[in-house]
């Protein structure tokens, strides 16, 4: 089975991808967070440093396009494929408020039609292999049926299936028996995304869908950077590798934003689910959440380093 990290807009960047990869290498790609081209026909600044090639040399990366237009996808796609990516993501899960009132991410599972159209267009035109993640649909799970119909009449590289629908955002649990309707009714490669958090959840659902090709993992791999190793029966990440790749985010972060103090703002995003690999980590996170002073940022995580037990079961929150 190929493992796969998740996009996650906010966190795993450039910067992320690629001191995860070179501290916890075996990950068969990253996605990007989503990219919106614009209308006048060029990627946002940061979105834009995002896929330079000289910021992702040697790793497997996946653009993730988000765009309801398939001019401007086919624009971008072209762009990217100029800069040597081989495959492009398209984002039908997103379920933003804002992103789904103008007809994009799940927004666009609403309307089948305009799906299709878009598609058509798109698998057409595109000059690179693409690849869908999608949500089951916009408020019944069954609206899947419907949807997968309207997928197998495409060459979609992979199909991830981001177990829930959009007016479940990521509170209520993934529908895992949708992994099932996916697998049995897919013309094209699936791949299974959704709260597999843990090498324990991982092993049972590998028990439950022997046949799945590959799973993308989010929230579990930035608790967990060696979560992959782990569910493939190798050895946790230590404290000493542990604190290496955080010093070497810091780093990062500090000198793409300019300054230690800037950074903050990430590496808290990154300890709101690191946090939990630590026993007690939950009793930092309060002065860690409220500090910007980057001396007291620096005491705080070295007194989790130093004083905190590794957990090493799965006892991960529900986020
Ligand atoms: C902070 C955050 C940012 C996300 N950004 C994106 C994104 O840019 N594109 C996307 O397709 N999904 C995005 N997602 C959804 C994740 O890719 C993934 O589908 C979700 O976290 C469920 O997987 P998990 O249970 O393994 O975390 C985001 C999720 C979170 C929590």
């Amino acid at each position: 089975m190929k493992f796969y990290f998740a996009p996650m807009e906010g966190i795993t960047d450039h910067v992320f991808r690629r001191i995860h990869h070179q501290y916890f290498p075996g990950i068969d790609k990253y996605f990007t967070p989503f990219l919106s081209p614009t209308q006048d026909g060029r990627f946002p600044n940061r979105a834009l440093r995002d896929v330079l090639a000289e910021e992702n040399t040697g790793l497997p990366v996946v653009p993730q396009l988000l765009t309801r237009h398939a001019a401007d996808f086919l624009w971008a796609a072209r762009q990217l494929a100029e800069m040597g990516y081989s495959e492009i993501n398209l984002n039908l899960g997103c379920p933003s408020g804002t992103v789904v009132a103008k007809g994009k991410g799940s927004g666009l599972l609403a309307d089948s039609a305009a799906l299709e159209r878009f598609l058509d267009e798109i698998f057409a035109h595109t000059p690179v292999p693409v690849s869908i993640k999608t949500r089951l649909g916009m408020k019944e799970p069954e609206e899947f049926f419907h949807l997968l119909e309207i997928y197998n009449q495409y060459p979609i590289h992979e199909l991830t299936v981001h177990a829930r629908v959009r007016t479940d955002f990521y509170r209520v649990p993934v529908r895992q028996e949708a992994f099932g309707w996916a697998l049995q009714g897919s013309k094209n490669p699936v791949c299974c995304n959704g709260d597999l958090i843990t090498p324990e959840q991982l092993s049972t659902f590998e028990a439950r869908f022997p046949e799945s090709p590959a799973v993308m993992l989010g929230r579990g791999l930035v608790a967990d950077p060696a979560l992959v190793r782990r569910a493939q029966g190798g050895a946790p990440a230590d404290r000493s590798t542990l604190r290496r790749y955080h010093d070497a985010l810091l780093d990062g972060y500090s000198s793409a934003f300019g300054s230690l103090r800037n950074a903050l703002g990430r590496m808290k995003e990154i300890w709101f689910y690191h946090n939990c690999l630590f026993e007690g980590g939950e009793s930092y996170m309060k002065k860690l959440r409220k500090t910007t002073d980057p001396t007291e940022y620096r005491d705080l995580t070295d007194r989790i380093f130093a004083e905190l037990p590794l957990r090493s079961e799965g006892a991960f929150p529900q986020w």
